[in-house]
């Protein structure tokens, strides 16, 4: 299992989703080293589709951004046509796995449960997973978003020590915030981190909220980064669309810079 960080990670990660072929990732990244050569102002990682892992791997070696993937399934190996195995994703030099991402649980229908596998499986195989949890428009409007929060937090985090919790990280993205250009008010991002952190101190132990990294997603840009940084509670960004483009990801990973 890695290990838990000293201190919460000022983190930026790019979710390139369904896009960029091998060598397109390796173009991507090796755009994003080169501005990062002046130094790195935050952790960075990357999370291409699995065919572009390894390619992507290569301009990032010595860089010191790190290698992540979008999805695992939770055995270790088998027969599981299609699927791709935790060991798989670490030993082509991933550190992060996405899991549990809304483009998930609500387009391929991955329940609580098997989100919980997945994260548990993270750990097991030397992966810190990146747990997405976060309300759809109509659980806000319904006044349901802390029951979602603490819902999808237990699940995934109920059970586990307070080392296991601490080697892993939260990504609060509200449904209708991803995609669409609409991102949360600094206020909406707070409120839920903290409902997120109280969570956490009731299932797993009181005081560990606060020593685990909580990122926001949700139409991250260059343009909201500094606003949602500023936040206390914002620990980072899971960022998607703004994240295939090296110079503006750059300007949001300079705007999360650890003092
Ligand atoms: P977006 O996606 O930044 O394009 O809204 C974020 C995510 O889905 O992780």
């Amino acid at each position: 299992m890695p290990g838990p960080w000293p201190r919460r990670p000022r983190l930026v990660v790019g979710n390139w989703k369904m896009n960029r072929t091998a060598p397109e990732g390796a173009a991507l990244a090796g755009q994003l080293v080169g501005l990062l050569s002046a130094g790195r102002p935050c952790e960075i990682a990357v999370c291409p589709p699995f065919p572009a892992l390894d390619a992507v791997g290569v301009p990032l070696r010595g860089s010191g951004v790190h290698l992540g993937a979008q999805d695992l399934h939770p055995e270790p190996g088998g027969a599981f046509t299609g699927e791709v195995a935790g060991p798989m994703l670490a030993a082509v030099g991933c550190r992060f796995v996405i899991v549990g991402h809304s483009e998930r649980r609500h387009g391929i229908g991955e329940d609580d449960a098997v989100v919980a596998l997945k994260a548990r499986a993270a750990r097991r195989d030397g992966l810190v997973p990146i747990v997405c949890v976060g309300e759809t428009l109509s659980e806000r409007e319904g006044g349901l978003t802390t029951d979602v929060l603490v819902r999808q937090v237990r699940a995934a985090f109920q059970g586990l020590s307070e080392a296991e919790a601490r080697a892993g990280v939260i990504a609060y993205e509200p449904v209708w915030a991803i995609g669409t250009g609409k991102v949360a008010s600094v206020e909406q991002a707070r409120d839920a981190h903290r409902v997120i952190r109280a969570t956490l101190d009731h299932v797993v132990a009181p005081g560990i909220g606060q020593s685990v990294a909580v990122l926001y997603g949700g139409s991250v840009s260059d343009r909201n980064a500094v606003d949602l940084f500023a936040e206390p509670e914002v620990d980072g960004a899971l960022v998607g669309g703004a994240s295939l483009e090296a110079a503006g990801f750059w300007r949001i990973c300079a705007a999360a810079r650890s003092g």
